[in-house]
């Protein structure tokens, strides 16, 4: 049984990759924000905008324990996941944690041409979503270098990321 968390920075490409990750390894592809949103029947700016950040982190939470039941799965997190509660214990207890360490530059980039609504930094500038990046990588990297693997490569192959998991 495979039970793999991509982890990893808003930006990262968590989904990118593990769409790819799981139809070369057979496996089952599971976007949680997606999940979140289908179980909660709104979208996470809806839940954010109406519920609040709070309440966010706890339907996450939910949406995490019933996730790492699932098997033979690769499950994009969403950025903030592993760094609320004892998420991150939960993923690497229940499977292998991956986590997507790319340069603040690129995500900066990435996150301006990205069309997806994140409410945590909708509107900001290239110069505010830069520092907004640093500071709050300041304390999520706790968090996210609790990880099992890290890859820092974007361009990784596929079959040295299995080899990596596979191999202990
Ligand atoms: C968040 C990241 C988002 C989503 C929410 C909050 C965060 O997921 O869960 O907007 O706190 O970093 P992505 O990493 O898929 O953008």
């Amino acid at each position: 049984m495979m039970r793999i968390y991509l982890i990893g920075y808003m930006g990262s490409g968590k989904s990118t990759l593990g769409k790819k990750l799981a139809k070369y390894a057979g496996l089952q592809f599971v976007d949680m924000d997606h999940y979140l949103e289908e179980r909660n029947y709104k979208t996470i700016p809806q839940i954010f905008a109406e519920e609040g950040e709070a309440e966010f982190r706890k339907k996450e939470r939910k949406a995490l324990e019933e996730l790492s039941e699932f098997s033979d799965v690769v499950i994009a997190t969403g950025g903030g996941a592993p760094c609320f509660f004892d998420n991150v214990h939960l993923m690497n207890r229940t499977g292998k944690t991956i986590y997507l360490n790319i340069d603040p530059g690129i995500l900066a980039d990435r996150l301006m041409e990205s069309k997806t609504e994140r409410p945590l930094i909708k509107g900001k500038s290239k110069e505010e979503l830069i520092h907004f990046i640093d500071e709050t990588l300041k304390k999520r990297n706790e968090f996210y270098s609790q990880a099992h693997y890290q890859i820092t490569d974007p361009d990784t192959g596929l079959d040295e990321i299995l080899k990596m998991i596979e191999r202990d």
